[in-house]
């Protein structure tokens, strides 16, 4: 088992990519907290899969300090955190108002400034005996390039990006890795909505057919599950990845790779 022994927090840890994350860390021998607003997350229901529920709305400081309080009285330390909570508003600049810029900035950057500062202690326990410790961001590949209708959410990606460099130079040295998850598609709720929403472009498409679009578009002519996320961020939580910081790692099935195919 590649994280016996560890401690992990999960924020979004009931959604879709969360959720995958979290089963894998547990089949991995860690001790899972899965951090989210409610149980269920983005799906319907959630079953006991072993893991333990924080609720925590990471744009409130006070949530990430509790929650940090309650791993360090149960746990001692923290090994990994990953900071997968995530929303995606699907509109120009022009369509968005300021609140919803303020909300898009306040879930996917201050959410991962907030538990990342407040978990920083038990991190560095965590990074002790030769091991490092491990933050994995979730940034996007809408952080590099952008997808039309998704202004807010693309610049948060491209902060959190930043971010994910400059926590690395300075926790370094204090035996923490820091990386970001840039994922294309993936599979989950959040890219369902994304298909049924406004920003989607869909015009008058059915979801089957803008579903076997998106796919059509990628060199290896799929969308992603959430296990293959969770398959990376697994491994840049273990130990194997012990030289391995600073770093966007972009899981997209090539697309960000390919410039746009000429209809003729
Ligand atoms: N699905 C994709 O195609 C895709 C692509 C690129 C990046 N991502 C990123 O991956 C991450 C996970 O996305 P997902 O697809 O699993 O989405 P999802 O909607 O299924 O899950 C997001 C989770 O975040 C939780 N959340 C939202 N606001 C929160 C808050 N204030 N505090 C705590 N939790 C909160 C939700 O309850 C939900 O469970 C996000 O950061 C997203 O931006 C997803």
């Amino acid at each position: 088992m590649m994280l016996d022994g560890k401690t992990a927090l999960v924020t979004g840890g009931r959604g879709g990519i969360g959720r995958a994350i979290v089963a894998r860390f547990l089949r991995e021998g860690a001790l899972v907290y899965a951090a989210d607003l409610t149980p269920e997350g983005s799906l319907s229901a959630h079953d006991d899969d072993g893991s333990i529920f924080v609720k925590l709305d990471v744009t409130q400081e006070a949530d990430a300090i509790a929650a940090m309080e309650q791993v360090g009285a149960e746990a001692g330390q923290l090994d990994i955190l990953v900071n997968a909570a995530g929303i995606e508003i699907e509109k120009t600049i022009e369509q968005t108002t300021l609140e919803e810029w303020n909300q898009s900035f306040a879930v996917n950057v201050n959410g991962t400034f907030l538990t990342s500062k407040h978990a920083l202690p038990l991190l560095r326990k965590g990074a002790t005996s030769g091991t490092s410790a491990s933050i994995i961001n979730f940034g996007s590949y809408d952080g590099f390039i952008a997808d039309p209708g998704l202004a807010a959410y693309c610049a948060t990606k491209g902060a959190v990006h930043a971010l994910t460099r400059a926590m690395a130079c300075d926790h370094g040295p204090e035996g923490i890795r820091v990386n970001a998850i840039c994922p294309g598609y993936v599979d989950t709720p959040m890219l369902q909505s994304f298909f049924t929403g406004d920003g989607s472009g869909g015009g008058g498409k059915t979801i089957d057919q803008l579903q076997q679009a998106v796919r059509d578009v990628h060199p290896m002519r799929t969308y992603g599950t959430p296990d293959d996320i969770a398959n990376l961020v697994n491994w840049l939580a273990s130990d194997e990845a012990r030289y391995a910081s600073g770093q966007l790692w972009v899981l997209d099935g090539g697309l960000s790779a390919q410039v746009q195919q000429m209809k003729l």
